[in-house]
């Protein structure tokens, strides 16, 4: 038998997409292991959306001449969206790269795998406009046990300007909810106790049958996937702004199972700089939506994605960027660089004018600012007792647990009796920015 290496780079959804390989993989008889040495291929899963993305990618490729030295016949294949940008391209200019398979070809992997076996290069790109492997059960690689992604749709044509995601992705499209809900209570069976639905734009999901007169939107997949069982947590990622509707708040607020918490990008605190990127809302607009989120969830959870120095940001533009962080008060965001990238309209007819220095500069404003946000967000948890399913062993000590609560927020305690896939009720008595910290509770 031949044996596969998986190494995953990136956002949620190729996390969620290595799993689809290994089932398909391992379903045409290959091997899955977690050693590169007893490897005979290593599929890297790359990230595209910027470029210190990519050179990760291109330094673990060059890293691994070291193991085909040591190991003759070890052939490396590059999935997913870098795969997608760059096509054969890559294979020329990293030139130990035996094959490339873009996200929506990943059937043919074991007719290009046999290809490779042969000695020949192979490229597998096509984009697909009904590809959901919605018939595949993923293999949970490196899973918990407790909690696992459900891909609902994939694609993205929001065409934000500097975005690259729809290029390397493809049409957006979405996935027959009978699958999502089976693959969700086969989960919770399985002893699985939270579940985070996945797509780029999770609220313009869309199921039509019977020619368009009947359809599952978001709000109702939420609903039926969250009647699975009360037991069952259930998460999504990501949310569009200005696709976020009050079926889904109502959904959302009527089920104790359903996470008060939601990821909302927001990527600029300037109207300005939303236009330039063409996200389709205002900065009114999104308050708007956050004051409907907290008026039925007071206690909902919010985080978003930010970029910093997009073409033409003034000052001013930074400045409003910071005001709309101290108003909505996230409890994490992930703050970004621009960074351009080839083809999008960015590129071809913006101007990547801040200076590299200016973006650091207002980045690491961005970056301070939400620390202080964070810290005083978590010291008002101190005192408060949350449900938390317990998820796994502290990175720092085995005698301590961490879990989460329905916030998402992550909390370490003691392990006393608790057990990993539990709902234990937690006292938080202290914080740090990023943790809280607590002890178990009688039941
Ligand atoms: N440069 C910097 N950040 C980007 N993102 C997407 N494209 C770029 C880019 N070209 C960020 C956005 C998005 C997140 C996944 O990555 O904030 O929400
Ligand atoms: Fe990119 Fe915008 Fe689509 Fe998100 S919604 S993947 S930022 S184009």
């Amino acid at each position: 038998m031949e044996n596969v290496y998986i190494e995953t780079y990136g956002c949620q959804m190729n996390f969620a997409d290595s799993e689809v390989v290994g089932a398909i993989l391992r379903e045409a008889g290959y091997g899955l292991v977690q050693d590169l040495d007893a490897a005979d291929f290593v599929l890297i899963n790359t990230c595209a959306i910027r470029d210190n993305a990519e050179q990760r990618v291109r330094h673990r490729v060059r890293e691994l001449r070291a193991a085909q030295n040591r190991q003759a016949g070890l052939r490396i294949g590059v999935l997913g969206c870098m795969a997608e940008r760059l096509q054969s391209r890559l294979m020329v200019e990293e030139e130990n790269v035996s094959f490339v398979c873009g996200p929506d070809a990943y059937r043919r992997l074991p007719s290009l795998l046999a290809q490779v076996r042969e000695g020949q290069k192979g490229a597998e790109v096509e984009l697909s406009t009904t590809e959901t492997y919605a018939d595949i059960e993923p293999v949970r690689l490196a899973s918990n046990g407790v909690s696992a992604y459900i891909s609902i749709m994939r694609g993205c044509q929001n065409y934000c300007t500097y975005c690259v995601v729809p290029y390397t992705r493809g049409r957006e499209r979405s996935r027959e909810p009978q699958t999502i809900v089976a693959e969700a209570r086969a989960l919770f069976e399985q002893g699985y106790r939270e579940v985070t639905l996945l797509g780029q734009n999770v609220n313009s999901y869309r199921w039509e049958t019977d020619g368009g007169r009947t359809a599952v939107d978001f709000a109702e997949l939420m609903r039926q996937v969250a009647e699975v069982s009360p037991l069952l947590r259930v998460r999504f990622a990501t949310s569009h702004p200005k696709d976020l509707s009050d079926r889904l708040i109502e959904v959302m607020a009527s089920y104790a199972n359903i996470c008060r918490s939601i990821h909302l990008p927001v990527q600029s605190g300037s109207n300005r700089m939303l236009k330039a990127m063409n996200r389709r809302y205002t900065v009114e607009w999104y308050l708007g939506r956050v004051e409907a989120i907290r008026s039925r969830m007071p206690d909902c959870s919010l985080t978003t994605d930010v970029i910093a120095g997009f073409c033409g940001e003034t000052e001013a533009d930074h400045e409003a960027t910071l005001a709309l962080f101290r108003q909505v008060g996230y409890d994490y965001a992930y703050m970004f660089k621009y960074s351009e990238r080839e083809g999008t309209f960015a590129q071809r007819h913006l101007k990547d004018d801040v200076p590299d220095e200016v973006k650091t500069r207002r980045l690491n404003e961005i970056i301070a600012l939400q620390g202080e946000i964070a810290l005083a967000n978590n010291r008002r948890e101190v005192g408060r007792d949350y449900e938390v399913l317990v998820e796994g062993e502290s990175h720092r000590s085995r005698e301590r647990l961490f879990g989460r609560t329905g916030q998402g927020k992550v909390v370490v305690f003691d392990r006393g009796d608790a057990a990993v896939g539990s709902y234990r009720r937690v006292r938080v008595e202290d914080c740090t920015a990023a943790t809280l910290l607590g002890r178990l509770i009688d039941r």
